[in-house]
């Protein structure tokens, strides 16, 4: 967290949110207008789409202004099941792959792999994590997600066959605002510098691995206990 204490305050996150929030508002209304209009079924499935869509600018926004505060109440606490989350996340980001040519393999373990953590940050940070190997892996790339158990932990892996991250750049992708110098799209350089932060809030990390070719990230969470382990071992 100190490194982004450093750059944003919490005032500048609330007032970014909050000037964000008001044409979300209206693009809200814009939509309910629409909907009334609309005519056909094809039609009213688009406006479903940019609804959802602005949902999930919403709730993004809210994880921005949750920045802001104490680490303990950032998150709201849960059962989280990690390979589902990344098995939903993933199913959400193939039509956008698809159109940029990517092909993107998934590889879950069979067991939950359920942590104690908040299924939206964890999310989020998926999201970031996908988004960018989608980008950087560019047309006729592959993303590689796999989920599973390390011991004690619970592992997401995403890669991809793109550039990777310059050898300078390494040390620094995980700061607020930096993009690397073969950063691609537009973005504000914050993905890495918040999933990190989620990861280590969750008492786990985000590393970027070595690897002879593309962008390896390694997302390491500890597993929850499970109360059929716990039978298991008063049993034993
Ligand atoms: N899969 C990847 N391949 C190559 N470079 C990457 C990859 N993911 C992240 N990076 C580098 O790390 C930088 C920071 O990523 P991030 O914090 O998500 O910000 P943004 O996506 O807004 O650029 C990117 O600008 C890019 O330079
Ligand atoms: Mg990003």
């Amino acid at each position: 967290m100190s490194d982004m204490t450093a750059v944003i305050s919490a005032d500048d996150v609330g007032r970014a949110v909050h000037d964000v929030a008001s044409p979300m508002t209206v693009l809200v209304g814009l939509c309910f207008a629409l909907r009334r209009r609309a005519d056909d079924s094809a039609m009213l499935a688009d406006i479903g789409r940019v609804e959802r869509e602005i949902e999930r600018i919403s709730d993004r926004l809210e994880a921005l202004a949750n920045l802001a505060r104490p680490v303990r109440s950032r998150h709201v606490w849960g059962a989280v099941r990690l390979a589902a989350l990344a098995r939903d996340v993933v199913s959400r980001s193939v039509a956008s792959a698809q159109r940029a040519g990517v092909n993107i393999q998934v590889q879950l373990c069979d067991r939950d792999l359920v942590i104690d953590g908040d299924t939206r940050t964890l999310e989020a940070a998926l999201e970031n994590l996908v988004g960018n190997a989608v980008r950087h892996a560019g047309d006729g790339g592959t993303v590689w997600v796999s989920a599973s158990a390390w011991g004690a932990q619970a592992v997401v892996h995403v890669a991809d066959d793109g550039p990777g991250v310059h050898p300078d750049d390494r040390p620094h992708i995980f700061h607020p605002h930096v993009r690397g110098r073969d950063a691609k799209g537009f973005g504000q350089g914050l993905g890495l510098a918040i999933a990190r932060d989620t990861a280590r809030d969750h008492g786990g990390d985000l590393i970027l691995e070595p690897s002879p070719r593309g962008a390896v990230f390694r997302l390491a969470l500890p597993l929850a206990i499970q109360l059929s382990e716990l039978s298991e071992r008063g049993a034993a």
